[in-house]
């Protein structure tokens, strides 16, 4: 696991969207698995610049999102769907077919998340997920005690997320308590991960992440048993780490022989 720590939040996300644009210049027909939530923000604010200003092109590009709320309609102002267009698929060159989010709108759930499955295989699998954390520790919305093998599914969310989540609903706004998620084991398929933790809130969670037991109490652990997760932190995400010091040398030793 590598553990990039900057000093603030522009520059993790600035760090994120420059590794998401390195991976695209090598592989142009990259499939990403994007996230939604306010971590990823001002980097598909950033990549989106990147892509106004120079030859960055997302034309060839496929995305899987990890999750989407049960209950609400296709554009619901708080879809992920919507949330995907806004923030981003609407000022790239993405084919907006090639954009693939969990369909939560039939009743067969569970048709849904195999087809979801078999969507992601059929494109040849993940190149790059992008992931956020949950102050309790979840991926995707994996929430604690989810299986670490399990695949997409429906998942009951807990009342510490639906509490952090609902400062994104109006009072009139029906907020959902469960959602289509990628499973654990799904995203661990990805062949490489891109973890984004910003903020004091997220420094528990982080810790537990990057140095807890691993354990499906903290569902991010799991990323400890993956070959290639890169977790990008500022300084208060960073700040309850153990080994803070180490994380920091490492990286300044990476740039001195590796680059
Ligand atoms: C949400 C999403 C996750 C996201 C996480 C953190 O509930 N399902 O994909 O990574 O929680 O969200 P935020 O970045 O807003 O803190």
């Amino acid at each position: 696991m590598r553990v990039v720590i900057l000093p603030s939040e522009a520059d993790a996300s600035n760090f994120a969207a420059g590794f998401i644009e390195d991976y695209i210049c090598e592989k142009q027909d990259a499939v990403l698995g994007l996230a939604t939530g306010s971590s990823v923000l001002l980097t598909y604010e950033t990549l989106i610049k990147k892509h106004q200003e120079s030859t960055l092109s997302f034309q060839n590009i496929t995305t899987f999102n990890l999750d989407e709320y049960v209950g609400l309609k296709r554009y619901h102002t708080q879809s992920y769907r919507y949330y995907m267009k806004q923030k981003l698929f609407n000022h790239i060159d993405i084919d907006q077919k090639n954009t693939y989010i969990p369909e939560c709108f039939n009743d067969d759930y569970q048709l849904s998340c195999n087809n979801y499955e078999t969507s992601i295989k059929s494109c040849g699998g993940i190149d790059l997920q992008l992931l956020g954390i949950g102050s309790n520790g979840h991926i995707g919305f994996n929430e604690p005690t989810s299986s670490l093998s399990s695949r997409t599914r429906v998942k009951t969310l807990t009342k510490s997320t639906i509490a952090n989540n609902s400062r994104f609903f109006k009072d009139s706004e029906v907020q959902p308590s469960i959602a289509i998620t990628m499973g654990i084991g799904t995203i661990m398929e990805a062949q490489n991960i891109l973890l984004l933790g910003l903020g004091k809130h997220k420094s528990k969670a982080v810790a537990d992440l990057v140095e807890g037991p691993l354990s499906s109490f903290c569902p991010g652990s799991v990323l400890q048993n993956h070959e290639n997760a890169v977790i990008v932190l500022d300084q208060e995400a960073a700040s309850e780490l153990k080994l803070y010091d180490y994380y920091v040398h490492t990286e300044k030793m990476k740039l001195k022989y590796m680059c």
